[in-house]
């Protein structure tokens, strides 16, 4: 069976960022019902990372809706791996990578938050690193998995409305800047590690 990770923090780990009611819908409503769709379309036939690089393996009726549902879940794990109740930077050789293609940390967020201004629709804002270890900001569309374009995801933040619209509204611009309080850079840090 699929399954999503356990929220690394309590539902009010994020206020005032993200109010406590929005991440209890968001993770046990929709990062949930991801899971649900995928052990539905499919029995468990390979770890869920493999599935954007392996999707000939199941039948071709099925392929578009177990990619969306695989990346609903990679990419919502993601997320939540992204946030933390006390922010934390970038360390170690993400850290020298930041500085060397961006110039410093701020400059990177400010990419970074631009990128998400200039996302189009549904979708997330990720870090990416491809397999030489060059980093990138790019933006994703709905459930798409940058796996599938053969790069590692270090870091996402969601731009669905369900992400921000109980508190901010229309408002997305003023959750793209404030969620910077909330960043956890230590997972993208420890793959990053790993890798290079
Ligand atoms: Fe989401």
């Amino acid at each position: 069976m699929y399954n999503v990770i356990n929220l690394p923090y309590p539902y009010y780990a994020l206020e005032p960022i993200i109010d406590e009611k929005t991440v209890n819908i968001h993770y046990n409503k929709h990062h949930k019902k991801y899971m649900e769709n995928l052990n539905k379309l499919t029995n468990y036939k390979m770890p869920i990372e493999e599935i954007p690089k392996r999707i000939e393996e199941f039948p071709l009726k099925d392929r578009g809706k177990i990619l969306y549902n695989a990346g609903g879940i990679l990419n919502h794990n993601l997320y939540w791996q992204s946030l933390n109740q006390n922010p934390t930077l970038p360390k170690g050789k993400l850290l020298n990578k930041i500085n060397d293609t961006y110039g410093n940390f701020n400059n990177f967020k400010n990419s970074f938050i631009e990128k998400s201004k200039n996302l189009v629709g549904s979708g997330y804002t990720f870090l990416v690193t491809d397999n030489d270890g060059n980093i990138s900001v790019i933006n994703m569309a709905n459930q798409e998995t940058p796996l599938s374009y053969d790069l590692i995801p270090l870091f996402t933040i969601d731009l669905w409305e369900h992400a921000y619209y109980l508190k901010y509204q229309n408002n997305k611009d003023a959750y793209i800047e404030n969620i910077w309080n909330k960043t956890n850079f230590d997972h993208a840090s420890q793959i990053y590690e790993s890798l290079f």
